[in-house]
């Protein structure tokens, strides 16, 4: 299979813009007739026309007649077009029931959905496919009424009726000019909830969700998220929402989570449906973030969109920021913000450490497909974070007015926000370029000391090899610092002319010291405060320092990342002593930490956090050449160690929120209050199992009245899902019972089936892939699955490469019909050249084995490609 490499610096603006886009859709039984007409124009004397495009051609026309085209590689040339302007006219037929990559145009229960970003428009029409050309769309959809009673597109709908035949029409309008990876179309039977949201200047604007029948009863949370965020954004942003209706659909075959499709968005069903029955409060809290998410997209994507793919993260890093800060606006600023961090650590770290390592503006890609990355959004969000951080929130929203002053309209660049940022600031962000271009993620070596009344902080920074790159420069960051006194109070001290009991160090170089004045006496820093760069901070605490800080520091963040430290700690001491044959540490000090964390008097969801010992994701970022099951045999221990020394505190603490949970009017529904009791409860409900796990008998028993909503339910089922008890096969069989009829619960029962240790796993695995109510294909049964088995750490990474195995077997059976979500699971593979050398060989047999395949996707062949090199 020949590749081809995309490359930014390659970039050239096109040739031929599109000032109108009318298409057509004449939905039939067996394909859809797409018509379009391009209003285009010249911008370059000479240049060829090129359309991309995929679909089964069936006319071309330029201008009215028959021109002469050459179709290559998914190309349309027209080597000499006309000069100035012109119209082409072009019909296409498309299969959308035959379509398994749930890319362009494709069917799903019946029902019509597109999904175009980044690539799939050229697989509806032939079409300059790419976001700098941008064009007005209006869109008519032809088909038979009963079968697809609703019609929908972007824009306003300006026409409809009914047609001979039992078939109608509509006709949808879109005044913004916009790239066509935003075009949308929905064609189906679906129902209609209706609401409506009035803008600050007075317009209202209608609020319209789609769903399948049997859904209907689970977007109001959804719609009132989208009306939460439509007011937030006018009030923490000043922006407005531009058109007269905004529309979401579900659609249960999605390849991701949501897409911001201008005035039309499209979701996947476990991002927009909650009912507290079937849906966790995690699973509000996505529901809210990425409704805001996608809403927030209207501004940051639509309005102002990308210059080409690699700048990506331009929308995504930025509307991630914005997403988190809404979520933190409305509850639970500091543990929302450890949330992100920690799967930052454990996602994002382990791809900045690995093969497909990337910066955030990537410089090449062979399918951009697979840059829809935690790097590209996470680490995104954390590069507009810290210019947050910089200029504050008055200076950063300056610098948002004057970027849509200037871009609105436009497809930019990363530098173009840059630029606006530093221009509205007046803030020097030329070194900050380098976010966009390194990839790795920084080390930061810190040393201090007191010396003449000053606290001197030493920081050495190194920014880590890359495939792409061995050399790296020194990056500019906020390194947010405070002291503590060795009596746990937040000592002043002087730095850049203030006074303060904190401050934002400035890094620019290398090595560099930072003089904090005014300390006489004795102090600890609390470091990389809010986490306030996205680094790896070394400093050499003793564990009472950590201790002190874990009881003292004014940070959250910080604060758990002291109780982080002490718990990696902890687990490393064990790995050294099951190596050297050693009896396990007792952990005194660290006990004695977590009773103070028990008895503190916290938010219940924070205290869940502080009690949370890192996944094995995170233990691996320090790792090479390692036994990941080691590693998990010392976490457990560790976890088991925990449970054994506060058995009866978990009880007490576990009772003591059930009573302050019951005391809620609508105590099982979702509230930010009941859901961290909630939180607090499950960490304990884990803990007090795996001291007791006799005590299953009784959770067996009580089940049904302990099962107040999904929350609980997701909690017991975890706490038990280990247990080798026969009860805990009856208690999984009730539940996936109780919920057969419901696809986003059944993901549940799919992912509490993958995620057991227990040693029959494999086998019930196996038996799960052939249970009514599976779906090979169908993405989130597939990541509930065998994306959750990838993370089953005993499981996936058994010693006899059958973990490995397995999942290289269903790599290949999806690769065939949809490559996305193919190249997403062989993302498990990453990790392969960091395990010891039995592993890293059998992992890599598998990886060969499916390199070798004919006719492998390129998405997935650029990934396993990237691993093995
Ligand atoms: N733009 C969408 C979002 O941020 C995601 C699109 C993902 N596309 C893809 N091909 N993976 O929510
Ligand atoms: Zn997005």
């Amino acid at each position: 299979m020949s590749k081809t490499v995309h490359y930014l610096k390659d970039y050239q603006a096109p040739a031929h813009s599109v000032s109108r886009t009318d298409l057509s859709f004449d939905i039939r039984d067996s394909h859809t007739e797409v018509t379009a007409r391009l209003t285009m124009r010249c911008e370059r004397a000479g240049a060829p026309l090129v359309l991309d495009g995929s679909a089964e051609l069936v006319s071309f026309k330029i201008n009215g007649e028959a021109a002469d085209y050459v179709l290559e590689n998914d190309k349309l040339t027209v080597a000499a077009p006309p000069a100035g302007g012109f119209i082409v006219d072009t019909i296409t037929r498309v299969r959308p029931s035959e379509n398994k990559t749930l890319m362009g145009l494709y069917e799903s229960g019946g029902n019509l959905y597109t999904q175009c970003e980044p690539e799939g428009f050229r697989k509806i029409t032939f079409y300059p496919d790419r976001p700098d050309v941008m064009a007005e769309f209006s869109t008519t959809i032809i088909a038979d009424a009963k079968r697809y009673p609703v019609l929908l597109s972007n824009g306003n709908q300006t026409g409809g009726g009914s047609l001979p035949d039992g078939r109608h029409w509509a006709k949808w309008e879109d005044p913004f000019k916009k790239p066509c990876y935003l075009f949308a179309l929905v064609a189906g039977d679906l129902v209609r909830t209706a609401d409506s949201f009035t803008t600050r200047s007075g317009r209202k604007v209608a609020v319209e969700f789609f769903t399948r029948k049997e859904d209907a009863g689970k977007v109001r949370f959804g719609i009132e998220s989208l009306k939460h965020a439509m007011k937030w954004d006018e009030t923490r942003f000043g922006l407005e929402y531009d058109l007269d209706i905004y529309m979401v659909v579900a659609v249960g075959d999605f390849n991701m989570g949501a897409m911001e499709n201008k005035g039309l968005n499209i979701f996947n069903t476990a991002c927009v449906l909650a009912d507290s029955r079937t849906s966790t409060d995690a699973d509000f809290e996505r529901v809210e973030s990425v409704i805001a998410h996608e809403y927030f997209h209207n501004w940051t994507g639509n309005r102002v969109t990308c210059r080409d793919w690699f700048q990506l993260s331009l929308k995504e890093g930025l509307t991630v920021f914005r997403d988190q800060e809404f979520s933190a606006d409305r509850a639970g600023r500091a543990v929302r913000r450890i949330g992100s961090v920690s799967r930052l650590r454990a996602f994002q770290f382990p791809e900045d450490a690995g093969p497909t390592a990337h910066p955030v503006r990537p410089a090449s890609y062979e399918d951009m497909n697979n840059f829809y990355t935690m790097t590209v959004y996470e680490k995104g969000a954390e590069v507009v974070r810290m210019y947050h951080t910089f200029l504050g929130e008055a200076g950063f929203q300056k610098g948002m007015r004057l970027y849509f002053e200037r871009h609105d309209g436009r497809a930019v660049t990363c530098d173009d926000f840059r630029a606006a940022m530093a221009d509205a600031g007046g803030f020097d962000f030329g070194q900050f370029a380098l976010w966009y271009s390194q990839a790795g993620t920084p080390v930061l070596d810190i040393e201090g000391r007191r010396q003449d009344g000053s606290f001197i902080l030493k920081v050495r920074q190194t920014v880590p090899p890359t495939p792409d790159a061995a050399a790296k420069q020194p990056m500019q960051m906020p390194l947010k610092t405070g002291l503590i006194s060795r009596s746990g109070d937040s000592l002043e001290f002087e730095y850049g002319g203030k006074r303060g009991t904190e401050a934002v160090l400035i890094l620019t170089q290398a090595e560099q010291e930072f003089v904090l004045g005014g300390v006489n006496t004795d102090a600890v820093p609390s470091l990389l405060r809010g986490f306030s760069a996205p680094v790896r901070a070394n400093y050499p605490y003793t564990d009472a320092d950590l201790a002190l800080l874990l009881a003292h520091d004014p940070d959250p963040f910080a604060r758990w990342e002291a109780g982080q430290t002490l718990l990696r700690r902890a687990v490393a001491a064990n790995i050294a002593a099951a190596a050297e044959g050693r009896p396990l540490p007792a952990h005194a000090a660290l006990r004695e930490a977590l009773g103070h964390v028990l008895a503190a008097d916290i938010d219940p969801a924070y205290q869940a956090l502080l009690l949370s010992v890192p996944t094995e994701a995170e233990l691996w970022a320090d790792m090479e050449n390692f036994d990941p099951l080691a590693v998990h045999q010392a976490r457990e221990a560790l976890l088991d160690l925990i449970a054994a020394a506060f058995h009866s505190r978990f009880l007490a603490l576990n009772s003591a929120a059930r009573e302050q949970e019951e005391r809620f009017p609508d105590p099982y529904g979702y509230a930010p209050e009941p859901a961290a009791l909630r939180t607090l409860r499950n960490v304990c409900r884990a803990f007090i199992l795996r001291a007791d796990p006799a005590h299953i008998e009784q959770v067996s028993e009580k089940y049904d009245e302990m099962a107040k909503n999904m929350t609980h339910e997701w909690g017991i089922m975890s706490a038990v899902n280990n247990n080798p008890s026969p009860l805990r096969d009856s208690l999984l069989a009730k539940f996936g019972g109780k919920f057969a009829a419901d696809a986003l619960a059944m993901d549940k029962y799919f992912a509490l089936t993958a995620s057991s240790l227990r040693g029959d796993t494999p086998q019930q695995v196996r038996a799960a892939l052939q249970h009514p109510q599976y779906n090979a294909q169908n993405p989130n049964k597939v990541r509930a699955l065998i994306g959750t088995f990838t993370r089953n750490v005993p499981h996936f990474h058994a010693a006899d490469g059958s973990g490995y195995r397995f999942l290289a077997d269903k790599i290949l059976e999806t690769d065939r019909f949809n490559p996305s979500l193919a190249s997403g699971l062989a993302r498990a593979f990453n990790i392969c050249r960091r395990l010891e050398p039995q592993r890293q060989a059998l992992m890599k047999a598998e990886l060969e084995r499916i390199a070798a395949v004919e006719n492998l996707s390129s998405e997935t062949g650029e990934i396993v490609g990237k691993i093995l090199a």
